[in-house]
């Protein structure tokens, strides 16, 4: 817990100090000083959380003290102290921003009451502004990491959607491509962020419940319908709805949405009334819809209407300049979560990260990092840190995939290349050294030359 700062203005020597006694038995830090100057200076210096200002003052005097405080930080809590008598001061000073006043002489202990009452609700509001600052930025377009061409063109089109109120956008990507993340950039950065951004895995919630969760339904709708409720379309009103893996809606319900995006109305389950929404609706899915539409299990009409914005998320290992990047901010966010410093990437282990496919995309780059992160104690990310799997060279195969080596921007050394092609033979072929040669097509004793040279024998 932060230990809360409190400045003691006063010119009086014994207050300052009776006080400054009192305070620093209750745990604060006390400053304290006779003159208004002082009190400026300190307050540029040392920022305190508390004033007790007192208001007769040689020179500057405690009003003039905290007009100026005012100008330089809105937030320091100023109590005023004032002689008996002089309300209309203090109704001065209240006007200026003050948090309270209290009359001389005083009560040491209710001051203290006041002083704790004043920093509690303070660090209250902090704590709600700070949730309320953060929440909307570490979900906007800045906190997506983005290197790639085309992942820059995808997050142009999402400042243009978030800006205009487009009403209906579809994202498609592969599993762990950042469609949510997506969906959630576009509600935080347009006009609808203060209201609710409201999800829904559409493949998660059985179908007899999914009707009832997005539309509500009233009292006695059904069996367990004892009381009405609202569905998430009336709980996101003004705000987003976000239908996560569309493709998987069932068909009777996908006839149900369709009137919601063709005239924003709707009806509650066993409810006769139309109810009309204003929502954003942002769907996602990694199914190829086309395909669902040819094998009946999703309507054309749903379809056109979804799209009428579409995104097209494109797979990590189509946008390998994000790979770097990205690694390197979850090493940093990781490092904070559990405590480490790793601070660097091996050259080893960077053009495994590079070349790698990754099927499961940026959610299995995120894994995969904070695996490495939590096992080892390495101040470097190693070749080693990395999964079995994506050491062996089967599936990576020049064969299967086409040789889709990437020259790192900062370019590489070729040496590393071939030791880490060495190293990787023999993971594969578990030592096995012949069968290793063969997968490289080389003989033994040019193997075992190489492997001498690069000291892994
Ligand atoms: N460009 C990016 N920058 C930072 N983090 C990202 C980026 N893309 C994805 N992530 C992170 O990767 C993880 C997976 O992203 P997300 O959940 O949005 O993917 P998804 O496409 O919805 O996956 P699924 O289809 O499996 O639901 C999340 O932790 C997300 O924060
Ligand atoms: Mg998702």
């Amino acid at each position: 817990m932060h230990r809360h700062k409190i400045l003691v203005v006063d010119d009086e020597h014994l207050i300052r100090w009776s006080l400054e006694q009192n305070l620093k038995k209750q745990g604060y830090d006390v400053l304290v000083c006779g003159s208004g100057e002082d009190a400026l200076r300190l307050v540029q210096d040392e920022a305190p959380d508390l004033i007790l200002l007192d208001i007769q003052l040689p020179g500057m005097n405690g009003i003039d003290v905290l007009e100026r405080v005012r100008d330089v930080d809105a937030e320091i809590i100023v109590i005023m102290v004032t002689a008996l008598g002089v309300l209309e001061t203090a109704v001065r000073a209240m006007r200026l921003g003050a948090y309270d006043y209290i009359n001389k002489p005083f009560n040491l202990d209710e001051l203290a009451i006041v002083i704790k009452k004043a920093l509690e609700s303070h660090d209250l509001k902090r704590e709600v502004d700070q949730l309320r600052s953060t929440q909307p930025k570490k979900f906007s377009i800045d906190s997506i990491v983005c290197a790639s061409d085309s992942l820059s063109r995808v997050l142009d089109m999402v400042r243009k959607i978030a800006g205009s109120d487009a009403g209906t956008v579809l994202i498609q990507g592969e599993s762990g491509t950042g469609k949510e993340l997506i969906a959630k950039a576009i509600h935080y950065e347009s006009a609808r962020c203060d209201r609710p951004f409201v999800a829904i895995n559409c493949a998660a919630v059985p179908e007899t419940l999914l009707e009832s969760e997005l539309m509500g339904h009233e009292k006695g709708a059904f069996t367990d319908a004892r009381t009405q409720k609202k569905g998430l379309f009336e709980i996101a009103d003004g705000g987003t709805v976000f239908l996560d893996e569309i493709g998987d809606m069932p068909l009777s319900i996908q006839a149900k949405l369709l009137r919601v995006l063709e005239d924003r109305v709707f009806r509650r389950v066993g409810g006769t009334r139309d109810i009309s929404v204003d929502v954003r609706i942002v769907s996602a899915t990694n199914k190829d819809l086309l395909a669902a539409i040819d094998e009946k299990s999703f309507r054309g009409d749903l379809y056109y209407r979804l799209q009428v914005i579409p995104l097209l998320l494109p797979p990590l290992r189509e946008r390998r300049d994000d790979i770097l990047p990205l690694a390197k901010q979850f090493i940093a966010d990781f490092n904070r979560e559990f405590g480490k410093s790793v601070h660097e990437i091996s050259a080893r282990a960077e053009m495994r990260l590079l070349n790698y496919d990754w099927p499961g995309n940026v959610r299995e780059l995120r894994n995969v990092v904070e695996r490495a992160i939590i096992l080892e104690s390495d101040e470097v990310l190693q070749l080693e840190h990395l999964p079995r799997e994506m050491l062996s060279v089967a599936g990576t195969s020049p064969a299967s995939q086409g040789l889709n080596l990437v020259l790192p921007a900062d370019g590489i050394d070729i040496e590393d290349v071939e030791r880490e092609l060495i190293q990787q033979a023999l993971d594969a072929t578990h030592g096995n050294q012949s069968q290793a040669a063969r997968k490289l097509n080389l003989g033994v004793d040019a193997f075992r030359y190489r492997m001498k040279k690069f000291k892994l024998l």
